[in-house]
């Protein structure tokens, strides 16, 4: 089974970068002290310095590789030419053009790049500029997505368009836990990200109202409602709350600049006034953990998986051959608890 390390790190596993601050400094550090690819999301804007003093922080708390997410679509060249000079080791960037001469910039600095992509077309792209891996980006995801495809259809194009050369495909997309990572696997990719699951542990800096919401709601829908005079174009995944239902059949002419403001916060540390946006995205979730790394490769790898499914294989068998259905059933319900029970502690 694929799931072991990929770009140099230790495992598979990739946490999303979390805008607009989520995932900083203790997330990222975290992750990588489990041996899995962490990005540090920076600013909307320019703040090179600040960019500087994530990026140290950072180092301060791990002394493994992690990387850096930027949305290409806001200001960012400074801060590019930070993460650079820092040789950052990965570089992933998003919402905007890869192009030649930034993947040449990377690789003379010694820095990997990964677009995160959501249609095939953008892939083509990124393969044909050079880049060191590519997230493919489903419309499950939470968060902006930026394709329209399932990430059921869209990832195994693009494990084919890559075969045959050093690029791993790393699956994004409503997976949580080690079901969709073997999914994932079985579809061709070498690894996955995750957004919304890692947003909800204890490093991530999401808001403690915000990771109780992911745990006690239900539903999501997709929407452009929220952040149309911001980032205008960028529909999103979110939380089906009260304040979306409000929300949700407003005229396209509408957007966040004329409601009300709900309250500030510090972003970036820079004072922001909220909107609905930089609260309320998102998705479904798993109760929180700090170990998740170190979980989902327990509970993915050969041995574990394997060895529980030749067990269940064997007895299947033999009980079905014996035409013994009832106890097969028994049997099956306590394999079932055994595996969740197992899971549960685990989480
Ligand atoms: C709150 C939140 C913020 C996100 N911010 C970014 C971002 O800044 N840059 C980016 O490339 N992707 C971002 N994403 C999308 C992730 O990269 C990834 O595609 C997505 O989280 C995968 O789906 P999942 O949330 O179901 O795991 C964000 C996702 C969430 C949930």
């Amino acid at each position: 089974m694929g799931w072991r390390g990929i770009l140099g790190f230790e495992y598979g596993i990739v946490q999303a970068p979390l805008g607009p601050d989520i995932s900083g400094p203790e997330l990222v550090a975290a992750v990588a002290n489990a041996g899995a690819l962490g990005f540090l999301r920076i600013p909307d804007w320019e703040a090179p310095d600040y960019v500087r003093e994530l990026i140290r922080k950072t180092r301060a708390l791990t002394d493994k590789p992690f990387g850096i997410g930027v949305v290409l679509a806001f200001p960012h060249e400074e801060n590019i030419r930070v993460i650079l000079e820092e040789k950052v080791a990965v570089l992933q960037v998003y919402w905007g053009e890869c192009s030649q001469d930034l993947v040449r910039r990377a690789h003379e600095n010694g820095v990997k790049i990964i677009p995160q992509v959501g249609s095939f077309k953008e892939a083509e792209k990124a393969v044909k500029v050079g880049v060191d891996g590519i997230m493919v980006q489903g419309r499950e995801a939470g968060g902006h997505v930026i394709g329209q495809d399932g990430l059921i259809t869209l990832l195994p194009r693009v494990v084919d368009l890559v075969r045959g050369r050093d690029i791993p495909v790393i699956a994004a997309g409503g997976i949580v836990d080690e079901r969709g990572y073997v999914a994932a696997l079985a579809l061709g990719a070498q690894g996955i990200a995750l957004g919304t699951r890692f947003l909800a542990t204890e490093e991530s800096f999401a808001h403690p109202i915000y990771k109780q919401k992911l745990v006690e709601l239900q539903e999501t829908e997709y929407t452009d409602v929220f952040g149309r005079a911001r980032w205008p174009g960028a529909p999103h995944r979110v939380l089906i709350n009260p304040l979306f239902m409000d929300w949700r059949s407003f005229p396209s002419n509408e957007n966040e600049s004329n409601q009300p403001i709900i309250g500030r916060s510090l972003i970036h540390g820079v004072v922001s006034i909220l909107f609905v946006t930089q609260l309320f995205y998102l998705i479904k979730i798993r109760p929180i953990c700090q170990d998740f790394v170190k979980i989902l490769i327990f509970l993915i790898t050969d041995h574990h998986y394997s060895a529980s499914s030749q067990a269940f294989n064997v007895t299947y068998f033999f009980l079905f051959f014996f035409r013994r259905k009832k106890t097969f059933i028994v049997l099956l319900v306590r394999f079932q608890m055994q595996r969740q029970l197992v899971i549960s502690k685990a989480w």
